[in-house]
């Protein structure tokens, strides 16, 4: 009976530090520096990768899920974005320097063979736990993958949730 005790003792102090190492993770997100897209971000960067769709900020995906979409560009969500060799690397160290920062775990996507997407991680589920699906489907947004739609500035990788406005 007396060894509860310490046990017990233990396994509060390991839930206390479970909570805060996610409500690190919270915080993390929360201060826009961090997403903001660096300001000695290359050209080419901004050119090839906004060509189809609006720009992601490197913060937005941990290093290792940039380095899955660098290695199977040439099957993108079933588009072929390829690049020559020299944009290529500069692209990729480009993305893997200023994810840097992002701790969270890969996820992969859930249509299989499909690079990881942001739009479908656990944190950005977390974020959009009050917009509903048809939102997501209105027209004038375009889709989960669209955040440019609902955040004016998410090209500059502002989230704010004070800016936030869905179109009608
Ligand atoms: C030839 C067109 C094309 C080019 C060029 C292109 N993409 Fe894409 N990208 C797509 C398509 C198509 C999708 C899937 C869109 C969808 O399903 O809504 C996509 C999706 C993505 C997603 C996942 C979005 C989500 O759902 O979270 C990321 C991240 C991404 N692209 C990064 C890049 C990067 C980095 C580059 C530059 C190296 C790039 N793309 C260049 C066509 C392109
Ligand atoms: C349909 C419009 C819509 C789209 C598209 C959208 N978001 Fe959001 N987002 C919102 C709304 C609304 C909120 C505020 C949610 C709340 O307060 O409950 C939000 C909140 C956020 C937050 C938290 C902001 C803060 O201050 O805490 C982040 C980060 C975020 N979105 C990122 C993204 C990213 C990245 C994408 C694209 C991959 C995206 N969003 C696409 C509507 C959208």
């Amino acid at each position: 009976m007396r060894r509860g005790k310490p046990l017990a003792v233990a396994l509060v102090a390991l839930a206390v530090a479970g909570f805060t190492i996610a409500d690190d993770d919270e915080h993390r997100y929360k201060r826009p520096k961090r997403l903001a897209v660096p300001a000695d971000a290359p050209q080419i960067w901004k050119d090839e990768c906004a060509s189809c769709h609006m720009l992601y900020s490197p913060g937005l995906l941990p290093a290792e899920a940039w380095r899955r979409q660098m290695d199977t560009l040439n099957d993108h969500y079933g588009s072929n974005a390829s690049l020559e060799p020299e944009e290529e690397r500069e692209i990729r160290a480009f993305l893997l320097r200023a994810s840097a920062r992002n701790h969270l775990p890969v996820e992969p996507a859930k249509t299989a063979g499909e690079p990881p997407r942001i739009s479908q991680t656990r944190w950005f589920e977390h974020k959009h736990d009050e917009v509903s699906a048809a939102k997501f489907r209105r027209e004038s947004v375009g889709g989960r993958a669209n955040c440019v739609a609902c955040h004016r500035d998410a090209e500059r990788g502002d989230f704010d949730e004070d800016r936030v406005k869905i179109p009608r």
